[in-house]
């Protein structure tokens, strides 16, 4: 397959292209969604066959024996990351957003602390404050344009009402892919404060060349208060699927959560497993070696595109095909450059201020499209700003 052709998504209930005019007021015609994150391309014809089989049988009642599709994961997880999972250690969810809702349940009371290292994937603060839990913003800092972690600072903060803290590894938005030093750190970090530490890895196979990523559950003494969740939504772009893993290593910690799930009648959508199973497969493998290629294709041409302009700077990025762009160079109020992007560039994009505190002076920009849409961003963006150039 081609990652270059077009395929017209508008009208196919796609969040991404027909919502942007309602949400960000770019207009359907001639706007670029570049938000949310899913990408424009279709998954692999592993994944595909596998749709177009249950198409062709088209009796579509309830799924049983989830062996083949555990042990797809558990292959996945071996072959391309190193971790050996144990088959009783999955729990299936309605994807992460899911799975991120169900630890605060099953792991924290009501009032209790949930730690996010900002900024931060947005939708975790939206289900912690939504359960009546306390977001407690720990400020990554910003070093020669990239983020890093600031333990000495977090632990100051902490004031021992927190009973969780949720990780991004690989980070969105800033792209960084946490060093195995940084991750021991995290691991210390949850230690002395006594936090269950949920690790979202979704964005773990995106992976920019020469970047290793290293699973949490890699990082010895944090097992028994690790909760892992991985997915091959973002992976595979069938984020529709709604289809996730939170898997778990510690019995005690399996127990309370499968006690929850089954509180609230959870039970999987088998589109999802059909499609995950077939995914996490030696065919799935090399599409995503060739996906990685393409965007990191996509990341250098935004990246210079964009960084010649005076006063915007795109985060390097590690992993993830979300770029992360900082305005603050330009002296411009927030009105003022995302006002130029939406309204003269026509460009549809993740507003920083969502994310936490530290987001205020960037846009998030989606790159994973056809590369001609990339570098039509580019343009429209020197535009946009080219009184600045
Ligand atoms: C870190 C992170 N977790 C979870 C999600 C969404 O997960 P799901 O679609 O499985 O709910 C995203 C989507 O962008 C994400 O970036």
């Amino acid at each position: 397959m081609s990652f270059d052709e077009i395929i017209d998504r508008r009208g196919t209930h796609s969040v991404k292209w027909d919502m942007m005019e309602k949400i960000y007021g770019v207009p359907a015609e001639g706007g670029l969604p570049m938000w949310v994150a899913d990408m424009d391309f279709r998954p692999p014809a592993c994944v595909q066959g596998a749709v177009e089989k249950m198409a062709a049988h088209g009796v579509y009642g309830y799924y049983g024996d989830d062996s083949g599709y555990t042990d797809a994961i558990r292959w996945w997880m071996a072959e391309r990351h190193g971790w050996q999972v144990e088959a009783g250690a999955v729990f299936t969810t309605h994807g992460l957003v899911n799975g991120t809702a169900l630890c605060v349940d099953a792991f924290t009371a009501p009032g209790d602390g949930v730690v996010l290292m900002t900024p931060v994937y947005h939708a975790f603060a939206r289900v912690i404050k939504a359960a009546g839990r306390e977001v407690v913003e720990c400020a990554l800092a910003l070093k020669d344009g990239r983020y890093e972690m600031d333990f000495d600072a977090w632990d100051a903060q902490m004031t021992g009402s927190e009973t969780m803290l949720v990780l991004c590894s690989p980070h969105n938005p800033g792209g960084r892919v946490w060093s195995r030093a940084e991750l021991e750190g995290v691991a210390a970090f949850a230690e002395r404060h006594d936090l269950v530490l949920v690790s979202d890895e979704i964005h773990h196979d995106l992976l920019m060349p020469g970047q290793a990523h290293v699973p949490m559950a890699l990082i010895e003494g944090i097992e028994d208060r690790l909760v892992m969740m991985t997915a091959t939504t973002k992976t595979f772009n069938i984020a529709g699927s709604h289809t996730g893993n939170v898997i778990i290593a510690d019995e005690a910690l399996r127990a309370k959560f499968a006690q929850r799930m089954a509180a609230m009648g959870l039970s999987p959508n088998s589109f999802g497993l059909f499609m995950a199973e077939a995914a996490y497969s030696p065919d799935g493998a090399a599409w995503v070696d060739e996906l990685c290629a393409y965007l990191d294709g996509n990341r250098k041409v935004f990246d210079e595109g964009i960084n010649a302009i005076p006063g915007l700077a795109s985060m390097p990025l590690e992993a993830t095909y979300l770029s992360w762009v900082d305005f603050a160079g330009t002296g411009m109020a927030k009105a003022e450059f995302a006002g130029r992007v939406e309204k003269t560039a026509k460009i549809a994009v993740n507003h920083g201020e969502t994310f936490g505190k530290g987001g205020e002076s960037f846009l998030r920009f989606n790159i994973a499209t056809p590369r001609a849409r990339v570098v039509e961003a580019v343009e429209r963006m020197q535009a946009a700003f080219g009184d600045l150039q």
